[in-house]
């Protein structure tokens, strides 16, 4: 960067890099969470860092409200601040509420059969969003990701796909209007799809994704180019089978926000294709067993408690292996209590106990000691037994046939929401002023933390 004076980016743009702290210990990037903090990572600092916003009162408020017009209630995991942050959610409930269409989009790596509960949450939380909203859902399955990171041949990635998309399904996505898609299958038979691709690539420079993503010289040009897959399902056009071939359908991406670095890429050109930017909410990681300083991790089973654990296995794991915020002898933990706030079997709890009321006691009891580690575990158990046995029995039922039907290609009933528009009149109108792509793209080519004033 030339020496000029800088200014730091206002909320308006979205920052394409994190804007750096020097005091930051946490590790958060689409490979990496580590913390130092046995409480696990910052996440306000996060949101700063990142530069997204809060998921704040007032738009729980609205939440609510919307919840209610719809004899439903708000999810816990949105509730309890585990989605914590977002990017124009505020725009998405707006759309809502004037009766406009939006679509759901998340997705899923498959590197290994055995899916973990961490790996629920957001699907739970977008199969929810969709019974809320009444909208369609697109679930990426990045196989050629996980062929271009992992020691897996294209057969087993492929293969892997096939498995986790019947836990997908186990998590009760309406099958009328959710399309699940393998990239090594979909892409070579969608040209929208391909063409998307090649619009986000062309308008992305190596030196933007090497500052967003760390890529370095030594790195296969997949892994180069693959950002660009991740983000071609937050255009509509993608999807012509749902879509009509609509441009500009907006999206609202439900993920953890570790994921975050790829749709800031996204946003960033979106503008510049004229279409809009997606939206998103990102929760906070499941933590490990071992405690919240990483996240919960396929590759090491004593960290995780898998979907295909047995009832016995469940109950052997969360006794053995997790961290316990209880003190060491059962005199002082009457005395002084235990530590909520850095006991993973509480935090769990968080997430899958559903009765308000009863999370409050259990969270003052543990505190006051008069409740013991074990008898909390004992609740934790329960309750994972039956959700994980409910989720084995769910998935029992998925078969080749519904398999295929998730992920069709030819149109989908809800199509005809979307008619199809005049040639280009569904095209965001270009502002006045706009930027020249070649300037745009000049100007976040150079932008690292600030932008150079003129
Ligand atoms: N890269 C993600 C992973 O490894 C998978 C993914 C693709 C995804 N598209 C997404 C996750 C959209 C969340 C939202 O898990």
């Amino acid at each position: 960067m030339s020496g000029g004076p800088t200014v730091q980016i206002t909320d308006s743009m979205d920052t394409v890099n994190e804007v750096n702290d020097e005091n930051v210990e946490d590790i958060v990037d689409p490979w990496t969470v580590q913390s130092s903090n046995a409480k696990g990572v910052d996440y306000d600092k996060l949101i700063k860092r990142f530069g997204s916003s809060k998921i704040d009162e007032s738009l729980l408020n609205r939440f609510e409200k919307i919840a209610a017009s719809r004899g439903q209630k708000v999810h816990p995991f949105i509730k309890r601040g585990l989605f914590f942050s977002h990017r124009d959610l505020d725009h998405i409930l707006s759309l809502h509420e004037q009766g406009k269409h939006f679509y759901l989009y998340t997705g899923r790596g498959p590197s290994s059969a055995a899916m973990h509960m961490g790996h629920l949450i957001p699907f739970m939380t977008t199969r929810y969003l969709q019974k809320l909203f009444d909208v369609p859902v697109v679930i990426q399955l990045t196989d050629d990701e996980k062929f271009l990171w992992k020691d897996l041949q294209l057969e087993e990635c492929f293969g892997l796909s096939r498995e986790n998309t019947k836990d997908i399904i186990a998590c009760g996505f309406d099958p009328e209007k959710t399309f699940i898609f393998s990239d090594l299958s979909y892409i070579g038979s969608c040209k929208e799809f391909y063409w998307n691709m090649k619009r986000i690539e062309k308008l992305v420079t190596f030196n933007q994704v090497k500052g967003i993503f760390g890529f370095g010289d030594s790195d296969c040009i997949g892994k180069i180019s693959f950002p660009a897959i991740q983000a071609a399902p937050s255009f509509s056009s993608s999807f012509p089978h749902i879509f009509n071939g609509r441009t500009n359908i907006p999206c609202l991406i439900p993920c953890a926000i570790d994921q975050d670095p790829y749709f800031r890429m996204t946003r960033d050109v979106a503008p510049r294709l004229h279409l809009s930017k997606p939206a998103l909410m990102h929760s906070v990681f499941f933590p490990a067993l071992q405690g919240a300083q990483t996240k919960m991790s396929a590759s090491d089973p004593t960290s995780s408690v898998f979907l295909t654990d047995t009832l016995a296995q469940i109950k052997k794991k969360i006794n053995k292996y997790a961290f316990s915020g209880g003190r060491d002898t059962i005199e002082e933990h009457r005395k002084y209590g235990g530590d909520c706030e850095v006991d993973v079997s509480f935090q769990y709890l968080q997430f899958f106990l559903d009765d308000d009321d009863e999370l409050e006691q259990i969270r003052k009891d543990y505190s006051s000691g008069a409740l013991l580690t074990g008898e909390l575990k004992q609740k934790l158990i329960k309750i994972l037994q039956e959700l994980v046995g409910h989720h084995q029995a769910e998935r029992a039922k998925v078969t080749e046939e519904v398999i295929n039907y998730f992920w069709r290609t030819d149109k989908y009933a809800c199509s005809e929401k979307y008619p199809p528009l005049p040639k280009g009149s569904d095209k965001k109108k270009k502002k006045k002023g706009t930027p020249k792509m070649k300037e745009a793209t000049d100007e976040i080519g150079n932008l690292k933390v600030t932008r150079e004033t003129t």
